[in-house]
């Protein structure tokens, strides 16, 4: 694996990659990787000929008070967690390097960006989508891979993809969780073991919304109360929402057919953590929700 620290070099990587005629994927970090990360990693393997990780920290898309200083940075790590992987490079750019003084464009997102995590994140996707359309134009990848857990990313990012017309493809993989169903995140090194039994909450709430789906419940707000009844029973968490919306324009829902996702987002203590759930029939497979909720997201 070869590490890269500058854009330049990257792009000229890029550059000699197409040349030889062989193909590109990007997985696009922030480090602090974990079987989350890995499973993209995996994926973008099958997709393409080489794969590019980029592991950056992107400053602008934390808010003020939020965790950009704190956030976990270990490159060693990373790199000995890719290296079994066979990645063809890790690109590892330095904030000046991307940013460089005098950055003043940035990606504008629409409506998708101001709902939901959007609300509680003035900003975040603004950040996101500027540092992942810097990436893609950087390494100019045929494939990118984004995990569903960020769903609304995910969601935004397919948006920014064909809305400026980028000749990417985007692939968006399954939520990768713990034994006991807390998704995987680099923000769970956070917490205390107690902390982390409280997090279980996130999950149980989606499970409940799917239970009482298959038992034949279509009343997204009763199914909603019951979400919520599942966090009220943990104190150590602050729910910020739980909502089960249509993937469309991620609007809350009336009714709950399948495709409709249930998305939750809390904080422990100043840990915010989110994950979600895409409502299907029993059996469904991971990658097969993941294709209903963007079919449906087609829709509107
Ligand atoms: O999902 C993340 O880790 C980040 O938002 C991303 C896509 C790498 C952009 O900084």
């Amino acid at each position: 694996m070869r590490l890269i620290t500058t854009v330049r070099e990257m792009k000229s990587l890029a550059r000699e990659t197409h040349a030889q005629g062989k193909s590109l994927a990007l997985v696009p970090t922030m480090g602090a990787l974990h079987d989350g990360h890995l499973s993209l990693v995996r994926r973008a393997k099958r997709a393409c000929n080489v794969v590019v990780v980029s592991i950056f920290v992107n400053p602008t898309q934390f808010g003020p008070g939020e965790d950009l200083a704190r956030y976990p940075r270990n490159l060693e790590k990373d790199l000995s967690l890719l290296a079994p992987l066979e990645v063809g490079v890790a690109f590892a750019p330095g904030v000046a390097d991307v940013y460089p003084a005098g950055f003043d464009s940035f990606v504008e997102p629409g409506a998708l960006a101001a709902a939901l995590g959007g609300a509680s994140r003035p900003g975040h996707f603004r950040g996101v989508a500027t540092v992942v359309l810097k990436l893609l134009n950087i390494v100019r990848p045929d494939a990118v891979c984004f995990g569903q857990k960020d769903f609304q990313q995910a969601l935004l990012i397919r948006h920014l993809v064909e809305d400026l017309n980028l000749d990417v493809r985007l692939v968006i993989c399954p939520i990768v969780r713990e034994p006991d169903g807390l998704a995987k995140s680099s923000r769970n090194a956070y917490l205390s073991p107690q902390d982390r039994q409280a997090a279980l909450a996130l999950y149980h709430s989606l499970q409940r919304a799917q239970e009482l789906a298959d038992a034949g419940e279509t009343d997204a707000g009763k199914i909603v109360e019951e979400m919520k009844r599942v966090f009220a029973a943990e104190p150590r968490i602050a729910l910020d929402y739980a909502v089960l919306v249509n993937p469309a324009r991620l609007e809350p829902v009336e009714r709950v057919t399948a495709g409709c996702v249930a998305l939750v987002a809390a904080r422990i203590d100043a840990t915010r953590l989110i994950d979600n759930w895409i409502i299907a029939p029993p059996g469904t497979s991971d990658e097969a929700r993941i294709q209903l909720a963007l079919a449906r997201g087609r829709e509107a």
